[in-house]
């Protein structure tokens, strides 16, 4: 008898990335979606979380990978014939490396997101396309007004940023993600594409390879382990919300299921005034979970820095009942535990090759 194909086909661009690979690990846990995952491995360490994905006990045919890159219009083409829902992770992530080559930043971001939009118009499926933004759309936010109160800022005030503050896309970084964010969020007026767009604050967990550039709350608690110093760019009083992965992925599932709502939409992500602290508090945590002193010292603040952000969730909390449910702590926990058991593994046996059967495409991912 024919095999019926599964109605889930899910592509996930940037999916061997810190948030692709925990999206993709829950759909093979939890659902019985076939996973595509397609990345050009160019952010340092994430090899690893495609081998943690292929060692799952699954059919083998429900995960695939190829890779490549989002600027290769063709590859993107071929990627996406077929595909039900589509996930965008794939990035340069970092303001940093955007200041030292903006074209780069430009081609991968704004151009590699065209290059989706215009494959899934192609394809004639519609499928359901989300976009990861971020809060850098809204710029330093400088206008605010803040009191400095022993370890954090504090606003005067509306704390809280939802969807109605203005674009004020600052860095390279900001204009090129604000330029995907702004195309995929047209492709629904023009094109009709089931779109969403999260603008997301300070994602962190298990298998964020963190450093300086990115993903600080991870590169904090990793430098703790490895008992290196870190720079903190700025007086350390400014304050963060950090929304926990798997609240993250929660928010992927609901924003799918609740598509009659969430299409053509925009929503700010993050943990919200619950889960918000500044980086000197967030060191104090990170001390106490890790009973290890972390050592740092002051330089001058990043341009566009933000002093204060804090997610208003409030849209998507409306539209889809979703709110996260981890504490900054649990989080920071959850990056440890990872953190150590990645320690225990490498120190054991070395990181085997990546399966073939795993591959599509190019072929020297194996070697
Ligand atoms: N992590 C956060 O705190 C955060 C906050 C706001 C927005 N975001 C956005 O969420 C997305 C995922 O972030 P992340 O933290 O998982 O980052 P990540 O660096 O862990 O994942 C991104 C993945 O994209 C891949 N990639 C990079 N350039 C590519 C290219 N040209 N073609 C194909 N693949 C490419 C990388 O190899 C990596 O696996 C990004 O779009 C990022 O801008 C993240």
């Amino acid at each position: 008898m024919k095999k019926l194909l599964p109605f889930r086909s899910v592509l996930i661009f940037g999916g061997a990335g810190f948030v692709g690979s925990n999206w993709a690990a829950h759909l093979l846990d939890t659902s019985d979606a076939r996973v595509h995952i397609f990345d050009n491995l160019s952010r340092p360490g994430v090899q690893q979380n495609l081998e943690w994905l292929a060692g799952k006990s699954i059919e083998p045919e429900r995960l695939r990978f190829t890779r490549g890159d989002v600027r290769d219009a063709s590859a993107v083409t071929r990627a996406v014939q077929g595909a039900t829902e589509i996930y965008h992770f794939a990035a340069q992530v970092a303001v940093t490396s955007s200041l030292t080559d903006p074209r780069h930043d430009f081609e991968v971001n704004a151009l590699g997101t065209l290059n989706i939009l215009e494959a899934a118009r192609a394809s004639g499926r519609q499928p359901f396309l989300l976009f990861t933004s971020t809060n850098k759309v809204y710029g330093s936010l400088a206008h605010r007004r803040l009191i400095l109160q022993d370890k954090r800022y504090c606003p005067v005030g509306e704390p809280a940023v939802n969807e109605s503050q203005p674009l004020d896309l600052y860095s390279p970084y900001g204009c090129s993600k604000g330029a995907a964010d702004q195309y995929v969020h047209d492709y629904h007026r023009m094109f009709h594409l089931p779109t969403v767009v999260f603008r997301m604050s300070c994602i962190a967990g298990a298998r964020q390879f963190g450093n300086e550039d990115q993903g600080w709350v991870a590169h904090f608690v990793h430098s703790a382990l490895d008992e290196k110093p870190i720079s903190i760019y700025g007086n350390g009083r400014q304050v963060r919300d950090v929304l926990s992965v798997c609240d993250l992925i929660l928010a992927f599932e609901k924003a799918r299921l609740e598509i009659d709502q969430t299409a053509g939409q925009i929503y700010n992500v993050g943990g919200g005034a619950g889960n918000a602290a500044s980086l000197l508090e967030v060191i104090e945590e990170i001390e106490s979970i890790t009973e290890r002193r972390l050592a740092f010292s002051f330089e001058p603040p990043r341009p566009g820095d933000q002093l204060f952000y804090v997610t208003d969730f409030d849209k998507l909390s409306q539209h889809t009942g979703w709110k996260p449910q981890r504490s900054l702590r649990q989080t920071i926990e959850d990056i440890y535990e990872w953190s150590k058991q990645r320690r225990a593994i490498s120190q054991r046996v070395p990181m085997p090759a990546l399966s073939r059967p795993l591959l599509d495409g190019i072929p020297e991912a194996a070697s």
